[in-house]
Formats: C-alpha cells, structure tokens, sequence
C-alpha cells in the first residue's frame, strides 16, 4: 500500500518530466535531493544505498544535470499490477526480447521499454546523454535525466542527484558555473516539498558546508534536511563525530547519519559495495565512539530512515498535492478542448492521462489509506 503510493508518485514525476521539474510544473512532487560540494561522497553516498556501481564517477563537475533516481523494491512491482507504468513487453540493451529473468535493471524515461541489465552501460547512457544536452565542455543544464532501477535490494525510494557545489571554473566552464550549480541546487531544494539529503565529509568543518549553508537558507528550521556524514574513516584520530550526532554542532531535526564509502584506493581495486557495506558495519560496530550506537549508524540504517521520511512526507503533503493536480488537470482539460481533437495524441494528453490516473488513485488513498501517521517510526 505505501509502495504502490510511491509508485503512483514515480509515475506522476514522469508524466512531468519533460516540463523540466522546475517552477513550471504544476505540481511539486515529494522527493529526496542530494546537495553537497563537489567530491563529498554524493555519488558513493547513492551508489552503496543502490548497491550497484552504475553512477559516472571522476574529477571536476561529473554530474551536470540532475538525475532523477527512482528505486523500486520489484516485489512491491509485480508484473500485472496496476500501477506498472512500463509493461513486460520490453527489450533488452542487446535489442532482444525478453522475460524478467535477471533481478535487477535500470530503465530510461527517455529510452522507453529499454531495459539496461548491465550497470555499466547505465553509467554510459548517463555520461552519453548528459553530452547530449549539454555538450562535452563541462557546461549544466537543470534538464533531469529520469532513471529507474527496479531490484529486490532496494527500498523504494526516489532520490535526486545533483551537481556538486564547485568554486573554481576549470577548463572552459563558463565563469559563472559556481551561481548556475547554486541556481540549480535552489530551484531543487525551495520547493517545500523536497527533502535535502546534505552530504558532508566529517573530516571537513561542518559549519563551512557549503550544502547545509544552501539548506539552511531555504530550510532554516532544519524541518525537512537529513545530514549524512561521510568520510568518517578518514577523521583525524581520536576524533569522531559524536558531537554532531548528538545535535550540539548544527541541530537537525532528522539529526544524522554517519557513513563509510569505498576510498579512491578501494575504487581502483574494484572493491565490491558488498564488501564495502560489510566493512562498514564492522568499523561502527567496533570503534569506541559508535559501538553503543552503532545500530544508527552506516548505509542500511541511511536507506531505511529515508525511506520512512519520504512516506511520511507524501503522506503529510497528500491533501495539498491533490488539490495541486486538480487545478492542474482543469486547465489541461480546458487548454485540449480549446485546441480540438486533432491533438489527442499529443504529450500533453498523456499527461492528462496519467493526471486522470494519478487522481484516481489518491481517491482511493484519501479514502482510508492513510491511516495513522504518527504510528511511522522515523
Ligand atoms: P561527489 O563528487 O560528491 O559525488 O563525491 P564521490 O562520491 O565521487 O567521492 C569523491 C571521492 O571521495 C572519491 O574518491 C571517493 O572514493 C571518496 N570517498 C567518498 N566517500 C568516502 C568515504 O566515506 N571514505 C573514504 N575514505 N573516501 C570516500
Ligand atoms: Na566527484
Ligand atoms: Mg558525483
């Protein structure tokens, strides 16, 4: 049930794709946005909660258009159901038809019916077409890239990943990159619906963050940003993050979550996630400082909190988010009737339909679905 309200919201967010998913949109969709500077851990922070490698990794400005990361649990997906947007008759990258005999894959919204089993080629198609929109020369672009992966490992959750903050333009990137990724990140995390997952490295000084300074300004009360810090591994000895965790450094009322990512060494070995989530959950379980709490501590704790605050979002902001795709679907109606009939194939169409949909469903939501909010453990 909480799945398939989701699942609902995935499909609005990609009826909704192609107005950009800025102020343009007609309504602004729950979700969780990644923001931190540049070589935080943003990207490793996103690969261990996937449990694949599959995101472009590199110097400089590696993410240069958000990418809309849509995680679904398959067993709440099961072929048939009502709320599958893609059905099964897909190809695979090798062009073939074929069954759901591998566990995990990624789908393009703009590649549809295309199923990429292998994650390197996801991390190629998302290289290939961030070139697309935005050339080679390390220019943005605040188009999103749409990408779904369905897995029996993960917790159905969407996330959005966004350039890192960088100061200094490097080869021929425009002048003023460091006001475009800041215009970009705002236009992302204003919306009072967007959840800001602020990614840290602890063995920098939180109070120069440049992500929680970004957060803080359109979040000041701390309301809807969840801090994640990463690097723990790396902090001097004898030091931990104890103090932050506690709320003594800058309070946040989703508080934080410290983590350990695979180091550039472990990158270049190949180290497994698997490998990587084991290890770090032998490191908080063994270190003085985080054993007493080491079951807040790591990835799984991450992905599970997450996954609880994004639930307890869509359902705290249900009411306002109807009343928004009503309003919306008025104006569509009026604007297709306006036009005649000759554009009932149109994409705009497509959008009323799935707004149809989309409205039909909550129907079904606000009448009993919703049962107890305060009964979310978060
Ligand atoms: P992004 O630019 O914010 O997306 O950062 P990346 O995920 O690309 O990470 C930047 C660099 O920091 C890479 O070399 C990672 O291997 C390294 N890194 C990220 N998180 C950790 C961590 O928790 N511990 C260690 N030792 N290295 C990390
Ligand atoms: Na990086
Ligand atoms: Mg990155």
């Amino acid at each position: 049930m909480d799945e398939t309200l989701i699942s609902t919201i995935n499909k609005l967010q990609d009826a909704l794709a192609p107005l950009g998913g800025g102020s343009s949109s007609p309504v602004d969709l729950p979700q969780i946005t990644v923001v931190g500077s540049q070589s935080s851990g943003k990207s490793s922070v996103l690969e261990n909660i996937v449990g694949r490698d599959f995101l472009p990794r590199g110097t400089g400005i590696v993410t240069r258009r958000p990418l809309v990361l849509q995680l679904v649990n398959r067993r709440a997906s099961t072929p048939g159901s009502k709320n599958d947007l893609i059905d099964l008759k897909v190809t695979d990258s090798e062009g073939h038809k074929s069954e759901n005999n591998q566990d995990e894959w990624g789908e393009f919204l703009h590649l549809p019916g295309k199923k990429f089993y292998n994650f390197e080629d996801i991390r190629t198609e998302i290289v290939r077409e961030t070139e697309a929109k935005t050339g080679k020369n390390a220019g943005i672009s605040s188009i999103p890239i749409n990408l779904r992966i369905y897995s029996p490992h993960v917790l159905t959750l969407t996330l959005v990943d966004l350039p890192g903050l960088t100061k200094v333009p490097v080869g021929d990137q425009p002048k003023d990159i460091e006001k475009q990724i800041r215009d970009m990140l705002m236009k992302f995390i204003s919306k009072p619906n967007a959840i800001i997952l602020s990614v840290n490295a602890a063995n920098t000084d939180l109070a120069n963050s440049d992500g929680l300074k970004l957060a803080r300004e359109v979040d000041p009360e701390g309301t809807r940003t969840i801090g994640v810090l990463t690097k723990v591994d790396l902090m001097d000895h004898g030091t931990d993050v104890i103090d932050i965790l506690a709320g003594r450094v800058i309070p946040l009322r989703y508080g934080y979550v410290p983590v350990i990512n695979r180091g550039q060494k472990d990158i270049e070995t190949h180290k497994t996630i698997r490998d990587a989530l084991h290890d770090e959950s032998a490191y908080f379980e063994n270190h003085a400082s985080y054993r007493s709490k080491a079951a807040y501590c790591g990835t799984p704790y991450l992905a599970k909190k997450l996954n609880s605050i994004l639930l307890h979002h869509i359902r705290a902001t249900l009411p306002d988010i109807k009343m928004r795709v009503e309003t919306a679907l008025k104006k569509y109606q009026t604007e297709l009737n306006a036009l005649g009939p000759e554009v009932a194939q149109s994409p705009s169409s497509i959008v009323l339909s799935v707004i149809t949909d989309f409205c039909n469903d909550y129907t079904g939501v606000l009448n009993g679905q919703i049962k107890d909010i305060s009964s979310l453990e978060l």
